[in-house]
């Protein structure tokens, strides 16, 4: 685990926009495509920006493959969408297929949405039976709850070892969510919590020294990368 501390929200962007790019090029170079997964909320817009704005032309779009990490369960054009978020930001910016866009059917009931997703990503990957895909990037966000993805506490979906993606109701929320699961979560080759922000100072300092068993603390990859990028305000109460 790498833990990196950016001065400003700005330079936080820029340098994960940057650590994003390096992995997406050795992925291509690798293999030939770059499998992404987006993290929701509000942080990530400003990295989405920075993607399209100053680093468009250093990727391949045409080898890069996008699916979501959560999103909310409402239509694609709703406020709170992830998906609504990420094409304000970053899809209607750059020369994407579209097939290579896999929005998560948020309009659909939770749990038929979870499963058509699950089917989605294993006919992407091509594994039908046991085991996890290998996703090249995982973005994460992080709610001051302790929460990542839609992984939060005290719900379901945090005991899931079976399926990739699961249907979660949060109560605190009252709404139903889709998201990834951590088995998925920790087969990536590289997965980057991206956290900015005054609100998120005392959540990390417990999660990344005080070691409390926050939903957060369970994203341990199994081989893969483990990147923390937070900005001053999100780090001020770490020690180190
Ligand atoms: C979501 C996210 C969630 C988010 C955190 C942080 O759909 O809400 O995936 O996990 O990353 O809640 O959200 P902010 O960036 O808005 O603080």
């Amino acid at each position: 685990m790498s833990i990196h501390v950016f001065d400003n929200p700005n330079q936080l962007y820029e340098k994960a926009a940057e650590q994003i790019v390096t992995i997406g090029r050795e992925a291509i170079t690798q293999k030939g495509q770059f499998a992404l997964t987006l993290s929701g909320g509000s942080t990530p817009a400003g990295v989405y920006n920075t993607l399209a704005q100053s680093f468009k032309d250093q990727l391949d779009w045409q080898k890069v493959y996008l699916f979501w990490g959560d999103e909310r369960c409402v239509v694609a054009t709703h406020p709170d969408s992830n998906y609504r978020m990420a094409n304000e930001n970053l899809i209607s910016k750059i020369s994407i297929p579209s097939g290579h866009v896999h929005r998560v059917a948020s309009e659909e009931d939770p749990l038929l949405a979870a499963q058509q997703y699950e089917d989605e990503m294993r006919d992407f990957f091509g594994i039908y039976g046991s085991g996890f895909p290998e996703f090249d990037l995982i973005l994460l966000g992080l709610g001051d709850d302790g929460h990542t993805a839609s992984l939060f506490p005290e719900s379901e979906a945090l005991h899931e070892s079976e399926r990739w993606v699961s249907d979660n109701f949060v109560k605190k929320l009252k709404a139903h969510r889709v998201t990834v699961t951590f088995p998925l979560i920790n087969h990536a080759a590289n997965v980057m919590f991206i956290v900015s922000g005054s609100s998120k100072a005392s959540i990390c300092h417990q999660i990344l020294e005080e070691k409390k068993d926050y939903p957060a603390q369970k994203v341990q990859p199994k081989s893969g990368n483990l990147f923390w990028f937070l900005d001053k305000e999100a780090g001020n109460k770490l020690k180190v």
